[in-house]
């Protein structure tokens, strides 16, 4: 099997509709998408990503009503921040109901539940009479897509159909927020800044696992990683490796020291915004030049600086 990349919708509802998996576009990196509500499609997707069975999945739909069959309750604090920023890159843990398998939420009484900001995706979710339990389409541990061919090179083996909305804007993941009791914790950084949940609900509380087995949200503290060696520094690069042996990973500027060929800038003007929707797409192609080691600089940290340097220490952990 060799996954076909289009932009057939009926198609993509068919194969999900099987117990099938589709690989879908979000304005945040592409999911890898199948019926939540179906016990064997959510096997499939712990399956083809190689993805341990206790970093559960995200569930995906189109509507707020939509989320109230399936979760519990909603507590304010969570009905405002959905209100104010979906459609897009903001995860919510609720209180499941039975119909969400246990599979999915690896035994929590939690579920993530995301309204992703791509309209195919949405026109696609709406046709469904079912959610979508969708993570990364990447290999457990590996960088995120941010392309249908991304997907495609990492998974095309492994999956029948892609539907391709082009590149996420975004480009980095959801920031992943709970409510307990009174306070809102954020356990993922992503693309909504902290900043701009606070100016909605007030101080929030961040709790960025980095454990090899984190009992909270997904945050193992190697994660996103190229093949290569990834490091934040370099003159620790230099150590052991000739100057044209290193890539390097610029935010806004070259490094006057590293050959211009081995370098990817992640925006000229200095914005984040843009550094963030090439970030992945930046560490793919360092990853395939023929150099030796990866040296990442960090942004200023603050907004979406910290999601980005979040990804950027993850990806250097060995
Ligand atoms: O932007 C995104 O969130 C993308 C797109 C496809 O929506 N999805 C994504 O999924 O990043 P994934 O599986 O790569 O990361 C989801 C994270 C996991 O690390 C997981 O631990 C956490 O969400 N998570 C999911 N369900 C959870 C739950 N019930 N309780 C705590 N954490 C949960
Ligand atoms: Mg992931």
């Amino acid at each position: 099997m060799f996954a076909e990349i289009g932009t057939n919708i009926s198609l993509a509802r068919e194969i999900l509709e099987n117990g099938d998996l589709v690989s879908i576009p979000t304005e945040t990196v592409y999911g890898l998408a199948g019926n939540a509500f179906n016990p064997d499609a959510v096997i499939k997707i712990f399956k083809v990503k190689n993805r341990p069975s206790f970093d559960p999945l995200i569930v995906h739909t189109y509507s707020i009503d939509k989320v109230q069959e399936f979760v519990e309750e909603i507590p304010d604090k969570a009905k405002i921040l959905m209100k104010k920023f979906w459609p897009g890159p903001l995860t919510v843990l609720l209180k499941k109901k039975q119909i969400i398998p246990d599979l999915v939420t690896s035994g929590s009484h939690l579920v993530a539940v995301r309204i992703p900001g791509h309209s195919l995706t949405l026109k696609l979710l709406s046709s469904l009479s079912f959610p979508l339990a969708a993570p990364s389409a990447n290999p457990f541990g590996y960088i995120s897509p941010t392309t249908a061919q991304h997907v495609y090179d990492q998974l095309g083996d492994k999956l029948k159909y892609i539907l391709d909305g082009g590149s996420s804007l975004v480009g980095i993941e959801s920031t992943i927020v709970g409510f307990e009791e009174e306070e809102t914790i954020v356990y993922r950084l992503g693309g909504i800044s902290i900043e701009s949940l606070e100016k909605e609900v007030g101080k929030i509380k961040t709790i960025l696992s980095s454990s090899s087995k984190p009992s909270s949200p997904g945050m193992l503290s190697s994660h996103y990683a190229p093949s290569k060696e990834v490091v934040t520094d370099l003159s620790e690069a230099l150590k052991s490796h000739d100057i044209n042996e290193v890539s390097y990973l610029a935010f806004k500027e070259y490094n006057a020291a590293v050959p211009v060929a081995n370098q990817f800038l992640l925006s000229k003007t200095g914005s984040v915004e843009e550094a963030a929707s090439n970030l992945f797409a930046g560490m793919r192609k360092l990853d395939g030049l023929p150099t030796k080691i990866i040296v990442v600089e960090f942004l200023p940290e603050k907004g979406l600086g910290r999601a980005i340097n979040d990804r950027l220490r993850r990806a250097s952990v060995k």
